[in-house]
């Protein structure tokens, strides 16, 4: 006998067996618990999406309690061993490692689309010359699709490999330019000779040498970086991007929205937060008064916590061990010492281990972008610039997916009941 879900309504007595299917309850089974004839039918009262799942996925597995971190089935720890981030971005846009073949294709054509059409530089010159580097990246991407035309239709599976393609390449070229706006420096050209990140290091720093040669021990970090950050399932960002992409609106706008989510400080925004706060706490002597401050609910220590890691960030242990080798190439950074006294005070406090809080992937990364020479406003854009590709996976996934609509959330409407309009003269 299938598993079902026996709910008896005590309103009327009735007995409903509601099915079980991978370990779920379908929602609207419960619109059939009614009162009476016309009661709308029971929903679920969820803020913040706690408990519901909106979709099944083949992308990304994430088991929170034992640290877990799969994408497509095989082990972050792998991944950021052996792959590389090109490689893995196929894996996770194409569900298989790619062969050789496919995988000099999928380069090539990468590195094909890395230029940015000229308008975009006129676009970018706009901004304020202290403009935040991830509100010239949201702008832009969006701007994209102004562009490109073609991306709108979005049932065409040649052409949304095309706007995938156009939009992993073109990224890094974005968040260079917008870098280099910030710091008043021209714009530099993709490199084709480069890897991708080693490329995007090119855009980055490239002074007035005629080949940029980026160090291979940083290049390599940040292709680490970009593997740690390329997916991670059902997060806020990648619901916005399923979310405006069920309307049907091309990649672009999808793209720019996920941006904005990922922008905020409880998300993407968290590596540049945890900056801020170290540099606010100054000295390890001062650790023990802003654990204080936490525990007594007037601060958060960002870089901690998560909504489905329980244990330790798989990603957090492989970044520590990154930044010891960037470290051996820059120099220590001087905010390392705080981020481990905070570390080590944390996970012996009886706050923050009873509610299960640890390091996650922001906690460390951006002590890695500092010590490279990123400025703390770029590291949310270094966090967009390999999301993309999970961005971009989730919403082709869905769209395939028979089972989607365009997303509408219900609410419990508890405002006034219907009244008459007051006239402006009659209100006092
Ligand atoms: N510092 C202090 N207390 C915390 C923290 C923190 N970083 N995170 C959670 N708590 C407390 C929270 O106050 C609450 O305590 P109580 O039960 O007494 O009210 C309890 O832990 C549960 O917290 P929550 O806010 O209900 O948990 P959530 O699942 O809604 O939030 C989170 C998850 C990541 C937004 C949160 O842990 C947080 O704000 N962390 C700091 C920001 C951060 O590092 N974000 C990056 C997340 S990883 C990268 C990414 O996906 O973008």
């Amino acid at each position: 006998m299938a598993d079902t879900l026996t709910i008896i309504d005590n309103r009327t007595g009735q007995q409903y067996d509601i099915p079980i299917e991978q370990g779920t309850i379908r929602a609207m089974d419960l619109r059939k618990i009614r009162a009476s004839p016309d009661d709308f039918g029971l929903m679920t009262y969820d803020p913040a999406f706690q408990n519901t799942a909106a979709c099944r996925s083949r992308i990304t597995f994430i088991d929170g309690d034992k640290g877990i971190l799969l994408y497509r089935g095989y082990p972050i720890e792998q991944l950021a061993e052996q792959s590389t981030f090109l490689e893995t971005a196929y894996l996770i846009l194409f569900d298989e490692l790619p062969t050789k073949a496919q995988l000099d294709q999928w380069t090539l054509d990468i590195t094909l689309h890395t230029m940015l059409h000229e308008n975009i530089k006129k676009l970018m010159d706009g901004f304020q010359y202290d403009a935040h580097p991830m509100g010239i990246f949201l702008t832009t991407v969006g701007a994209l699709s102004t562009i490109y035309s073609d991306a709108k239709r979005v049932h065409d599976e040649d052409g949304r490999r095309l706007q995938i393609l156009r939009l992993i390449a073109k990224v890094p070229s974005i968040a260079a330019y917008a870098y280099r706006h910030s710091i008043g420096r021209p714009y530099i050209y993709p490199d084709n000779d480069l890897s991708f990140t080693g490329n995007f290091l090119n855009m980055l720093f490239k002074m007035t040498e005629l080949k940029y040669q980026p160090n291979p021990v940083l290049e390599r970090a940040l292709d680490v970086l970009f593997i740690l950050h390329a997916d991670h399932e059902q997060n806020c960002s990648t619901s916005v991007m399923r979310g405006i992409g069920s309307s049907q609106a091309d990649p672009y706008s999808a793209l720019a929205g996920a941006a904005a989510a990922l922008y905020g400080p409880l998300h993407g925004g968290a590596n540049e937060a945890v900056l801020r706060m170290l540099k606010e706490i100054g000295t390890i002597a001062n650790v023990p008064a802003f654990i204080k401050k936490v525990k007594g609910g007037s601060d958060r220590l960002m870089g901690f916590g998560h909504r489905v890691y329980k244990s330790y960030d798989p990603r957090a242990r492989i970044i520590k061990q990154t930044a010891d080798q960037v470290f051996e190439v820059t120099g220590r950074n001087p905010y390392l010492d705080i981020a481990l006294e905070l570390e080590r005070i944390a996970l012996e406090d009886e706050y923050f281990v009873s509610r299960r809080l640890y390091p996650n992937v922001d906690f460390y990364s951006g002590l890695i972008y500092q010590a490279m020479g990123f400025p703390v406003d770029m590291f949310p854009v270094l966090f967009a610039i390999p999301r993309t590709a999970g961005w971009l996976a989730q919403w082709d996934e869905m769209l395939r997916d028979p089972d989607q609509k365009i997303a509408r959330p219900r609410q419990i409407y508890i405002g006034a009941g219907a009244r008459d309009y007051v006239p402006r003269d009659k209100r006092g």
